[in-house]
């Protein structure tokens, strides 16, 4: 199918489209979306191009491709299409101009990643191979709530001498060598990649650089041989409602006890501060799921709010 037969005009996005980006966004990802706090900074990331589709002069489609790994992946983010426009093609038609676009200006591509939740047809596993799957936990609470529940939970772990491995902040230092440890890459890292939020990076010293620079706590089991690493995103508004947050925690490796400690260690360090009420998708290797949803329940009284489907990192080439 041709854009123009659509009546589709593609042009980069400017910071006065916002509004009508937001527009088009209001069911998306069911209030948790992320854009209107990323988009003001996408549009000027030299190594990120966000594309719009047009219909009439209204904006209908949007998305974006960030290009890391030196240069040769591009990873598409983003993707959204009006309610009203859906099942018409436009998702394929959007990404095909913005990946054209973007190869012409980084002619180093080579291969093309994005994150999708299930459903996957069976056409998904034709195009795309799986890099790595994730799991995700999600959680809805007020921070106040919360916090003693965790702090209780530390405690009792601590006392009963079982399940509670000390875990350690990672400085930028540590950060660069830990991530960049073969046997952490080969072990730890699901597909040998570092999954922040829903973007995935391979595990390189200039993606660790751009990760460096976003506002992260790294956290490992241990500084000389980790087993578990994780990372949390400074939490962010999100459209849910007034004084919404949304945190992301990653957590990679498959041990239990250090995925249990690092992730009670990093939402007692984000929401310590908090005010509101909290939704926080916690990321995890699937096989760590169901006792994580157990301990979650037990300890701090909260189950899955919802389920995503999974985290899935697929990759083709260009
Ligand atoms: C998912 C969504 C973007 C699909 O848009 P759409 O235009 O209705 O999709 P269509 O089924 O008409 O288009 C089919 C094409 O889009 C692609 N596509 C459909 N869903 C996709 C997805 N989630 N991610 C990437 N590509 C997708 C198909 O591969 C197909 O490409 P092709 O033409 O190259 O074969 C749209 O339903 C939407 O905006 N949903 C809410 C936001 C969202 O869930 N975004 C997905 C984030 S992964």
């Amino acid at each position: 199918m041709e854009a123009a037969s659509q009546g589709l005009e593609f042009c980069l996005a400017e910071e006065a489209h916002f509004e009508q980006v937001m527009s088009i966004s209001g069911d998306v990802y069911g209030g948790i979306d992320y854009m209107p706090v990323r988009y003001r900074g996408w549009i000027r990331e030299p190594d990120r191009r966000v594309v719009l589709a047009k219909k009439e002069g209204r904006v209908i489609a949007l998305v974006s491709v960030n290009v890391v790994d030196d240069g040769h992946t591009a990873v598409v983010e983003g993707l959204r299409v009006a309610p009203a426009e859906r099942g018409k093609g436009v998702a394929g038609l959007i990404q095909r101009h913005c990946l054209e676009l973007t190869k012409a200006q980084f002619p180093e591509l080579e291969l093309r990643r994005c994150t999708r939740s299930r459903p996957l047809g069976p056409e998904v596993f034709v195009k795309f191979q799986l890099v790595c799957k994730q799991e995700i936990l999600a959680l809805c609470f007020e921070a106040a709530e919360i916090l003693p529940k965790l702090e209780a939970a530390v405690e009792q772990m601590k006392a009963s001498g079982a399940g509670w491995e000390e875990p350690v902040v990672l400085g930028a230092d540590d950060v660069r060598r830990v991530f960049l440890s073969p046997g952490v890459v080969r072990d730890v890292l699901p597909g040998e990649t570092i999954v922040q939020d829903w973007a995935p990076y391979k595990a390189s010293r200039s993606n660790l650089e751009t990760l460096l620079k976003r506002d992260l706590v790294w956290m490992a089991d241990s500084k000389d041989e980790p087993s578990v690493l994780s990372l949390c995103q400074a939490p962010y508004s999100i459209p849910m409602g007034a004084g919404w947050q949304r945190l992301n925690i990653d957590i990679f490796g498959k041990q239990l006890p250090g995925a249990r400690s690092q992730f009670l260690a990093q939402l007692r360090g984000a929401i310590g501060t908090l005010p509101g009420p909290v939704y926080c998708l916690l990321y995890m290797e699937p096989s760590l799921w169901q006792q994580m949803h157990s301990f979650c329940q037990r300890a701090l009284g909260l189950s899955n709010d919802r389920d995503f489907g999974g985290q899935y990192v697929l990759e083709t080439g260009i």
